[in-house]
């Protein structure tokens, strides 16, 4: 079965944040003391492109991007003229399709006035502000840098710039949330008329803050009511479920988002980001990730040992792979792109799938991969089935 290049994406990691939030395992670090080498930090970045087009020398070559996504750690923590350099060093290294989407994630509590031009003005054309609640009293307890009203009104300040695509993250099932509180939420975001909601039950991720002193949080039949309550909300305001976390208004779907959900190639540049590159010659899916420090990250300086890890990904763990991103889509995928993807034969998850049918998690549909509305609800019980 031949493998088919997807469209290739660019992430760029940028881990520094003004504060570390209790909840958050990202590769993201607080900066204390001096701030951090933004400046060096770019050049880096640049100089670690380079050798990743070095090293997959035709794999990449004169593949256009479809996306860029700035991603964080807090990448609004870099002045606009330094987002300015290096999407003018990835241009000249790399074609961009006409409109790529270019996304900067955005924390509310660093931007001072007038970055938001100089973001635009350097090609950024999407904004994603990690707003998470406009409850006060949960964002004290988020460990957040900013009120509801500051957040607001950094929003604003993006559409008065000129911003036509703007997402806002929210985060659900918070420590004593109710319900109602969720549904608040919700219609904050809705009254600011983003153009994307990102909407992400909270969970207690390991060697955080939060896991080493767990919040009260509400059980998992109420966080499944919120989520639901929210979805509707959200649909009767005009924004369509189209992954488990994410709802856009008709033709706003996250492009960057879409093309990992749908197995698509990215490389992946930055402190800790990780790639992934169909290399159509040998057949193989291949994998790279970055070593997670950004001291050793920038002291590596584009050579070798900015890898923290690579190597193709194994035959047998392929399927599991793409079911876990490809299965997130309320509306799957055809299933002719497992094998474009892959390079396996459907055959070698027939039984998987029929069992998954069986059961009811997966849409009875021979030509697409698409979970019910149980499947959704077991979403990781479904994805398992899927490993070898
Ligand atoms: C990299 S952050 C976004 C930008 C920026 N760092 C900020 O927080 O404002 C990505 C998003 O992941 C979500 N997130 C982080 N940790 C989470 C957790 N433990 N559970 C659920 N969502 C989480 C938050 O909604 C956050 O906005
Ligand atoms: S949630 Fe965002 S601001 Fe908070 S630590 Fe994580 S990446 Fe940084």
């Amino acid at each position: 079965m031949p493998l088919i290049a997807p469209p290739l994406s660019l992430y760029v990691h940028m881990p520094w944040c003004v504060k570390k939030c209790p909840y958050c395992d990202f590769n993201s670090h607080g900066v204390k003391g001096a701030p951090p080498p933004y400046a060096d930090y770019v050049d880096v970045l640049l100089a670690d492109l380079d050798a990743d087009l070095r090293d997959f020398g035709a794999a990449v070559h004169a593949r256009a991007v479809h996306s860029i996504f700035f991603g964080g750690g807090t990448p609004s923590l870099f002045a606009p003229e330094l987002i300015d350099r290096f999407l003018d060093g990835v241009r000249e290294r790399l074609p961009l399709i006409e409109g790529a989407e270019i996304t900067l994630e955005t924390n509310p509590g660093t931007v001072e006035h007038g970055r938001f031009d100089g973001y635009l003005a350097a090609g950024v054309n999407r904004l994603s502000f990690g707003i998470q609640s406009f409850d006060d009293d949960k964002l004290r307890r988020l460990g957040r840098i900013h009120s509801a009203k500051e957040a607001e009104a950094a929003v604003k300040s993006a559409q008065d710039a000129g911003y036509a695509n703007i997402n806002l993250d929210l985060m659900y099932a918070l420590p004593q949330q109710t319900l109602a509180g969720a549904q608040s939420d919700v219609a904050r975001a809705i009254a600011l008329q983003p153009t994307h909601v990102s909407h992400y039950q909270l969970t207690l991720e390991p060697n955080t803050a939060f896991a080493a002193n767990p919040p009260p949080l509400p059980d998992d039949d109420h966080a499944w009511a919120m989520q639901e309550a929210c979805e509707q909300q959200l649909a009767e305001a005009g924004y369509g479920q189209y992954e488990i976390s994410a709802y856009a208004q008709a033709d706003r779907r996250c492009v960057h988002n879409l093309n990992y959900w749908r197995f698509g190639d990215y490389l992946g540049i930055g402190a800790g980001a990780h790639g992934k590159l169909t290399v159509a010659e040998n057949g193989a899916v291949h994998r790279r990730w970055k070593t997670r420090l950004p001291k050793a990250y920038l002291a590596a300086a584009g050579d070798a040992a900015r890898i923290g890890g690579d190597g193709p990904v194994a035959v047998d763990e392929l399927p599991f792979e793409y079911m876990l991103n490809a299965l997130r889509l309320i509306d799957g995928v055809p299933l002719a792109d497992f094998a474009e993807r892959t390079g396996l034969p459907i055959e070698r998850i027939a039984p998987a799938l029929e069992a998954a049918r069986q059961r009811g998690w997966l849409v009875d549909d021979a030509a697409r991969l698409q979970t019910t509305a149980l499947g959704q609800r077991f979403l990781n019980d479904v994805i398992s089935a899927f490993l070898d």
